[in-house]
């Protein structure tokens, strides 16, 4: 590795990844929602990913009704079109489901990819929740799912007033915080936000929640930053 100002970043980025050793949010998969484009796009992002001190990426795809409408089915075929890995990588191909009507009839049909176990990434939109997301996280936990709510502190809506994220967690909601806003990728506010959540342990999963390689520097960064390497040894990422 060159040597270079950034050097010491690097490494402790690289650490922490490796302590993490499991990202559990990207979208790495090519051409089937808004991250990977072709498959060189997922080689360069899995490239970065391993060369961060990653073992494990259980990548998730958008499934969204209307914009991004993947099933099992249009997952794995992307995740078949990935045929060589960087080497000491292991791939597995989940979804970021977004809390919406659409999802109920995933649930109906039992056509739901998890992290491993009965985990699932779920997201809400940023504008508003959908009205009735609290019945959805009830309708998951009846079928014994486990929601894992993704970057619960970039929804504007629970910036200022985060009971609402604290009643999810009270009902047995677990959080998984984005490395990138612990980076300062989103602004001062969503980096204040997710310190105060993994200060209050109130996060069970640190990710990537990579869309493309172009965003190395901001996931470094995070990778690198004093809240992760407090925080990551507690982290269950390994656990899924
Ligand atoms: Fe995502």
């Amino acid at each position: 590795m060159a040597q270079g100002p950034n050097n010491g970043l690097l490494e402790r980025a690289r650490a922490n990844g490796a302590l993490l050793g499991t990202d559990l949010h990207s979208h790495v998969l090519p051409g089937i929602d808004d991250g990977a484009r072709s498959t060189a796009d997922s080689l360069a992002m899995l490239s970065l990913l391993a060369s961060l001190g990653y073992e494990r990426v259980i990548t998730t795809p958008h499934v969204m009704e209307g914009a991004y409408p993947n099933s099992p089915e249009t997952i794995s075929e992307a995740r078949q079109s990935l045929e060589e890995l960087p080497p000491g990588l292991q791939l597995f191909a989940a979804g970021e489901y977004m809390l919406d009507e659409g999802l109920m009839r995933i649930l109906e049909a039992g056509d739901i990819l998890t992290l491993g176990g009965r985990h699932v990434l779920v997201e809400c939109p940023f504008q508003q929740p959908w009205p009735g997301y609290r019945e959805m996280i009830f309708e998951m936990q009846l079928r014994e799912y486990v929601p894992v709510l993704a970057h619960p502190e970039r929804y504007p809506y629970w910036m200022a007033d985060p009971r609402g994220l604290f009643s999810l967690l009270d009902a047995g909601v677990l959080f998984q915080v984005n490395l990138m806003s612990l980076g300062g990728r989103y602004g001062p506010e969503v980096r204040r936000q997710a310190e105060s959540l993994l200060q209050r342990g109130m996060v069970s999963y640190l990710g990537s929640d990579l869309h493309t390689v172009a965003s190395a520097p901001d996931l470094i960064r995070g990778l690198a930053s004093a809240a992760v390497t407090v925080h990551a040894p507690r982290m269950a990422n390994r656990h899924l």
